[in-house]
């Protein structure tokens, strides 16, 4: 991957580099680790680049939508592909849609909702699990969607008017309970949440005397941008959830990850514009920034990053440079906020080099606020082949042939 990134030509940065390879074998492995019944959705709002969805279109088992454009895109991308079509904020016109395009599950938030639905389902059928904010602690979370007040869901009390209106319209046919609560859970944390989750979902079932097929425990799985090797581990969820099943012989599980799929295939490649100094503190702007990447600033960590020092110097002067000390990565524009990385110890970091960010292929460049100072946008490309480019082999192959330049090394491939 590194070799690929300084082969980019400069007038090809900024670019995002997604590695479809990694992100093939990564699906793939996930996808093993799990028992068959569980059911892996991809949640499309992590990243909806359509080369990367049709990767993932052969290796997971659905979709997760969250908006009536995002519905279109998978469908038009993969139509084939089964879509569940979640989301807090429903209009009457997406509800419409998720009927006519036929999603397979429709995971509904609020009575007001399922109302709206009774008016438009007409002579149609549509399976609906109904979102729950449970009343679980989840402790310090880097984004907890639920267990207080939150507008994410229903509060159980506000079920029993979903069930009374159900019982009157058939043909919107209730399989179970959705509970995406938190993300960045870690695997015995997202097991032990799934445990309580199940547990919960059967005992309102027997109070009700409902028949529960179904339960979508969302996304979450953890993704540690400050360890970037230390990955969610699959193996011991998908063992964990082999046992839970076992005890719940007509259940199927759903999941719906999106960070913890597509991280890790992404790279923001760009190169350093000047190394400044400020009350003896080295500050490197680069070309770009958070309106392409606005991962960090939004959760506000350092971005990973590796350097790929460059020898094309164009100018006569010598090159501004941090030199075995910390630098802050910081982008073009003109607020305090546009920060990727603050205060890394590198070796060497000079005006011309390039700086590679790691685990750009979720919440990067579709949460970010592109029109924002109206520089131009990144290239985008695309490496596919099968051997494993950003292998720790790799990367310790380019570090040695870069005089050990320094930053961060992200000795992790997806
Ligand atoms: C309902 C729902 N499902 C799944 C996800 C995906 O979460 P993650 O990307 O952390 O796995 C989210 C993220 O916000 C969500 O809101």
């Amino acid at each position: 991957m590194l070799r690929h990134l300084r082969g980019l030509a400069d007038a090809e940065l900024p670019a995002y580099v997604y590695d479809l390879a990694a992100l093939r074998r990564h699906s793939r492995a996930i996808r093993a680790l799990l028992p068959d019944r569980v059911d892996l959705f991809y949640a499309a709002k992590a990243n909806s680049d359509p080369r990367l969805l049709h990767v993932l279109g052969e290796h997971v088992d659905g979709f997760e939508v969250a908006s009536a454009g995002e519905l279109r895109h998978v469908r038009q991308l993969l139509p084939k592909a089964s879509i569940a079509f979640g989301g807090p904020g429903k209009s009457a016109v997406e509800l419409a849609q998720a009927l006519d395009e036929g999603v397979e599950r429709l995971h509904l938030e609020s009575e007001h909702e399922l109302r709206i639905l009774t008016e438009l389902v007409g002579e149609r059928t549509v399976d609906v699990l109904l979102r729950v904010n449970l009343p679980f602690s989840l402790g310090q979370l880097p984004l907890v969607m639920g267990g207080w007040p939150s507008p994410f869901g229903m509060d159980p009390a506000h079920l029993d008017g979903c069930l009374r209106l159900l019982a009157t319209h058939p043909r919107i046919r209730l399989r179970g309970i959705h509970a995406h609560l938190a993300s960045g859970l870690d695997a015995p944390d997202q097991l032990a949440l799934v445990e309580q989750v199940i547990a919960w979902a059967d005992r309102w079932a027997g109070e009700h005397q409902l028949n529960l097929s179904e339960v979508n425990v969302g996304g979450g799985m953890g993704v540690d941008y400050t360890e970037p090797e230390r990955i969610f581990d699959w193996s011991a969820f998908g063992t964990g959830l082999r046992r839970v099943l076992a005890d719940h012989p007509a259940l199927t599980v759903r999941i719906e990850p999106g960070r913890s799929i597509s991280a890790y295939c992404g790279w923001y490649v760009t190169q350093v514009l000047d190394v400044k100094r400020s009350r003896g503190e080295a500050f490197a702007v680069l070309r770009g920034g958070t309106h392409h990447l606005r991962t960090p600033a939004a959760k506000g960590h350092d971005q990973p990053f590796e350097i790929i020092p460059s020898d094309t110097w164009p100018w006569p002067w010598t090159r501004s440079e941090a030199h075995r000390e910390p630098a802050t990565l910081v982008g073009q524009l003109c607020t305090p906020k546009d920060v990727l990385a603050r205060q890394i110890p590198v070796n060497r970091l000079r005006a011309g080099d390039r700086v590679a960010f790691a685990m750009a292929g979720a919440y990067a460049w579709n949460i970010s606020h592109h029109g924002f100072l109206m520089h131009p946008e990144p290239r985008f490309s695309y490496l596919d082949d099968e051997r494993p480019p950003t292998s720790l082999a790799a990367v310790e192959d380019v570090r040695k042939t870069t005089d050990g330049a320094g930053g961060r090394l992200v000795r992790h491939s997806c």
